[in-house]
Parts: C-alpha cells; structure tokens; sequence
C-alpha cells in the first residue's frame, strides 16, 4: 500500500526571540550574527550553488566517500532502523542510503517544516516501503525529537560538517544530546579536516564570489527579520583561515563608516569593523573520533577520502 509522509511543527521559532537574538549580536563588540540566518530562501539556493562550485570541494569529497563505502557502512548496521536526518533540506543526501542501508523509517528534520514537504512527498514516491516523517524544529540549540519518531533503533544522520559550525566545546555538547537520541543505533557524521590553507581559503572566497554573495544575503535577510536598513553596498566578504582556532571565519566588513538604523536602535560601524557571522571547524581526524567518544559512543569507524580532507564517522551508542 503506498504510504504518504506526515508533517508535525516543533515550537516554531518566536518572532520576538528571533528579533532578540539578533539586536543582541548586532550590539555586540565585536558584532555577530548566528550562521543559521545566511539561509533564507535565496541564501539556501545560495549554498546550493556554493557546492556545486569546484573550490568547494567539502560535498562532493564527501559524497565520493559515501558512494566508495556505503556496503562497509551497511555491514555495520542492522536493518530496519530508522534514519533521523538532521538538517535534510532537499533530502538528496539521505535519499542515496535508504536502501542500501536497508531504513524503514525516515525523519528528516529541518528548520522550517515548509522546506521538507515537497523533497519528502517526492521521495516518498520513489521509496513507498520506507514510513516517513517531516519535523519542523531548530534542533541547533536543543535536540529534542517528538514522539512521532517512534521507539525503534536510530541512526542519526548529520553530514556535510554542519557540526563544524560549533566550537569543539559546543560540539561536545551537541554529541551528548545526540547519544541518547541515537537508542539502539548510532550516528552518521560527515566532518571536514584539517588542509592545506590555500585550499581552504579557496573554498570560502571563491573567485565567482558565489560565496561572498551567499554571506552579504545575510544581511538582506537580517533587514527583513528586525526592519534594519543596512546597505549591502556598504560591507565586503571576507573569509581566512584562523589557524590557532582551527577554523574558518567569515565576517562581514563595512567599507566605510556607516550608521545601521532599526527600530528602537541604531549602530554605529567603523571603515573596517566587522560582523562575525560564521565559523567553519577544521577538525584532525584522531581528535573528533576522542570527541565521539568522550560524548558516550563506542565503536567508531571512520572512512576518508584518497587526499584525506574530509572524514564519515560511525559511532554506535
Ligand atoms: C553548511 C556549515 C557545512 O561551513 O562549509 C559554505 C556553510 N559557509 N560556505 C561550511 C558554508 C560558507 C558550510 N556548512
């Protein structure tokens, strides 16, 4: 019998905190505004195109991974779990293991239920004997996952180095929150490695300024959420390497001095002050399978690319 995917919303983000939360950063010194606000409608297709470009090699080094490994990781795991995938967006990722991992039931989970509803209708034509469900939830602060998703064994799945926008003590953390939501099965976790820094730069100042474009949409977006008036025109991309920290940063820097005006407020910036609005951890490998571990997982294995830039971890609970 063909099945058709349900839909439940997890406390929906409240205009008032969001509003908060980013006059908060924006009064900040050094000012700040969190990652998650580069993905408005326009800034997802943004990053949609950041993957396709060949400088950004993290998606299709890892997606190289899966392909050459997926029977390995299949050999590890039981079938019938079911695969919570955190931050599915389009679904793509996840739509390449349901068989051969042998899931019977899919989760994706994702900021807005609105992005999930049409990738997961359509996968669900493709995968009638897989149970699916859609949750709208901002899982990045708090994992918690309702009822819907049922008692059996799970497999969460978080690729593409999302977890690299956490510091290594928030992404301790989260890997905490992750074990016992992970019962009876484990997680799947796509982490980007430590490179050479050219290589690195590369990937987050492209030179079709894709990303550059993807970061000052930002503050499109921001306009929009708190009636601020910044002028794009006004603020460059910049993207390095912070090698102490191991992680890349991006920041947006006014290129002259310029008062942002909102309701209620106003800030002033210097030629040259920036907004800090993400950072991108570099992991040694050796150090985020220590990471899984000293988070409660066991059993973890880990497969890389020929070059090594990228890594998929297994860990089971
Ligand atoms: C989606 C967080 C993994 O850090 O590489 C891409 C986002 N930022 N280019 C990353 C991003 C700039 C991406 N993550």
């Amino acid at each position: 019998m063909a099945r058709s995917p349900t839909f439940v919303e997890k406390d929906r983000p409240q205009e008032a905190a969001v509003r908060a939360e980013l006059l908060h950063g924006l009064q900040a010194t050094p000012a700040v505004v969190s990652p998650k606000y580069l993905y408005d409608a326009l800034g997802s297709r943004l990053f949609a195109a950041i993957t396709e470009l060949p400088e950004y090699y993290l998606t299709r080094t890892e997606a190289s991974i899966f392909a050459r490994e997926i029977d390995a990781m299949a050999d590890e795991l039981p079938a019938g779990l079911t695969l919570v995938d955190l931050g599915a967006g389009n679904c793509e990722k996840a739509a390449r293991l349901l068989g051969p991992l042998r899931i019977s039931t899919y989760v994706a989970v994702d900021i807005s239920v609105d992005f999930l509803r049409d990738a997961l209708e359509r996968l669900q034509q493709h995968h009638p004997e897989v149970d699916m469900l859609g949750v709208g939830s901002d899982f990045s602060s708090r994992l918690v996952l309702p009822a819907a998703v049922g008692d059996g064994a799970r497999l969460l799945f978080y690729p593409g180095s999302s977890i690299g926008n956490f510091t290594p003590a928030q992404a301790l953390d989260f890997l905490r929150q992750m074990h016992p939501a992970a019962q009876g099965g484990g997680l799947l976790i796509g982490v980007d490695l430590r490179k050479p820094v050219e290589v690195l730069e590369a990937a987050y100042d492209d030179p079709l300024r894709i990303t550059a474009a993807f970061n000052r949409n930002l503050l499109r977006h921001v306009n929009q959420l708190v009636g601020s008036d910044f002028v794009l025109a006004d603020w460059r991309h910049r993207a390095f390497f912070n090698s102490a920290q191991s992680r890349i940063e991006m920041h947006l820097e006014a290129l002259r001095s310029v008062t942002v005006r909102w309701p209620g407020a106003e800030r002033a910036f210097a030629a040259g002050e920036r907004i800090h609005t993400e950072n991108s951890y570099k992991w040694r490998a050796d150090d985020f399978a220590a990471l899984l571990v000293d988070a409660g997982f066991s059993a973890i294995r880990r497969w890389t690319d020929e070059r090594g830039w990228f890594a998929v971890f297994l860990a089971r609970v």
